[in-house]
């Protein structure tokens, strides 16, 4: 994961006129589609307080035939918005809570009393947990890679804390927690596994510094090992980017070819509302048609796949925002909202279309209130998910709902 950083305005003019065209197509196409289509669509409720009852259908009972809907919660938000996480969901994950930072934070204590009590209310209304994530770069404490006396400690050492880790995390859950990211993000963009000497501090992993590659192999046959039946995923952002799907896909067969216990990818999509008009950013890759090729060629392994990050933000990749140009609640115009609409539909329709090996699609938030883009982003708020700040349906989730 990288963080969403706040740019400054790039002043680059036929940049702004070029994206200026797409959006004005864009809306264009979304009007007319979202007239056709409104006969059918309930109409918008009004504006009412957020534990009044939701009245659209259910977002996990019109999905139930093809995928569960999931939506990522922590400790708070799992209470504050309850009423639309059980009427639309029927998975959860949780944000922070499962990851090795909250479960052991010191070495060999571990503390379940914050993620117990969230399986449990999932558990009380029949829903399913995944579980996030066993082996991160982040949000692992300083004392699982060093020694006694805060050295770098040695491959074995961490190998059986590793091991020592996921047995115990994955044997607590078992039964309750159907499916584990047991490693998140190993791979960079272009396609390079993530080593202890990436340029930013954040972007490291020592786990890869200290026992190379062997980390994901042994994490997954220990994951397997504590629990037999529980689903394994490997979890990766921007798989939509060739080098990196590709780069992926020759890890995944090669574990597959080894005899590890690998089930599924998870597609972490954080996305955006329209792709980077830029071929050299990231961006620019995310498309339909390439997020498709991912799933394709994932699957072709026999792999499940399962979106597991879902969310839209409203900024475009690459382009610099000063904090005058910052999304408010004001300025998050029915244009905006339709695009975001639009562009959620685009990504469903594809979700829909391979529901025979897509396994669940998990939005990593419920409510524009409550979403990391907005946590670490200097003050810029996002809205990207399908119920508003007031936890009231947007127009993304109308037009999710339409098929
Ligand atoms: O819990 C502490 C709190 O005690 C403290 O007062 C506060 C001050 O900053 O920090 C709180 O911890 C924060 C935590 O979220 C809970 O809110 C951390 O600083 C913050 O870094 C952490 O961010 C999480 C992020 O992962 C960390 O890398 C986000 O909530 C979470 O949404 C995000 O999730 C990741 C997935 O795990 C992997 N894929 C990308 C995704 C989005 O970044």
């Amino acid at each position: 994961m990288e963080k969403p950083i706040v740019r400054f305005i790039d002043s680059s003019a036929g940049a702004r006129s070029g994206h200026a065209a797409r959006r004005a197509l864009v809306a264009a196409l979304w009007l007319t589609t979202s007239a056709l289509a409104c006969a059918a669509r309930p109409a918008e409720p009004a504006e009412s307080p957020s534990s009044a009852p939701i009245e659209v259908p259910s977002l996990s009972a019109k999905y139930a035939p093809l995928f569960p809907i999931g939506a990522a919660v922590d400790s708070g938000s799992i209470h504050t918005l309850e009423a639309l996480l059980v009427r639309h969901f029927n998975s959860i994950t949780t944000e922070n809570e499962m990851k090795f930072e909250s479960l052991e934070p010191t070495e060999g204590v571990f503390d379940y009393s914050t993620a117990d009590p969230m399986v449990a209310l999932a558990k009380s209304h029949a829903m399913k947990v995944r579980g996030h994530t066993l082996v991160w770069h982040r949000q692992t404490p300083a004392w699982v890679f060093q020694d006694a006396s805060g050295g770098k400690a040695p491959p074995e050492l961490l190998l059986s804390r590793l091991r020592s880790h996921i047995q115990n995390v994955v044997s607590h859950f078992k039964g309750q927690v159907y499916a584990w990211d047991v490693v998140n993000e190993a791979i960079l963009d272009d396609g390079r596994y993530r080593t202890a000497e990436e340029p930013e501090a954040d972007q490291r992993s020592p786990w890869h510094g200290i026992l190379g590659t062997s980390y994901i192999a042994e994490a997954f046959k220990a994951a397997h090992a504590a629990d037999p039946d529980a689903k394994l995923f490997y979890n990766e952002y921007r798989n939509y980017i060739p080098a990196k799907r590709q780069a992926v896909y020759e890890m995944l067969k090669q574990l597959l070819a080894d005899g590890v216990p690998v089930h599924g990818v998870g597609l972490q999509c954080h996305l955006n509302i329209e792709p980077s008009l830029d071929p050299n950013h990231h961006g620019f890759h995310q498309t339909v048609a390439e997020l498709e090729q991912s799933i394709q060629l994932y699957s072709s392994l026999g792999l499940e796949v399962q979106v597991t990050e879902l969310d839209l933000s409203v900024y475009s990749p690459g382009v610099k925002y000063t904090p005058e140009q910052f999304v408010t609640l004001e300025t998050f115009s029915d244009e905006m909202q339709a695009r975001q609409a639009a562009r959620y539909a685009e990504f469903f329709a594809l979700f829909r279309k391979h529901a025979k090996v897509i396994s669940g699609v998990t939005f990593w938030g419920i409510a524009d209130d409550n979403t990391w883009l907005s946590e670490f982003s200097s003050g810029r708020k996002d809205f990207p998910l399908l119920f508003d700040v007031k936890h009231e349906p947007k127009k993304a989730f109308y037009s999710v709902m339409d098929f």
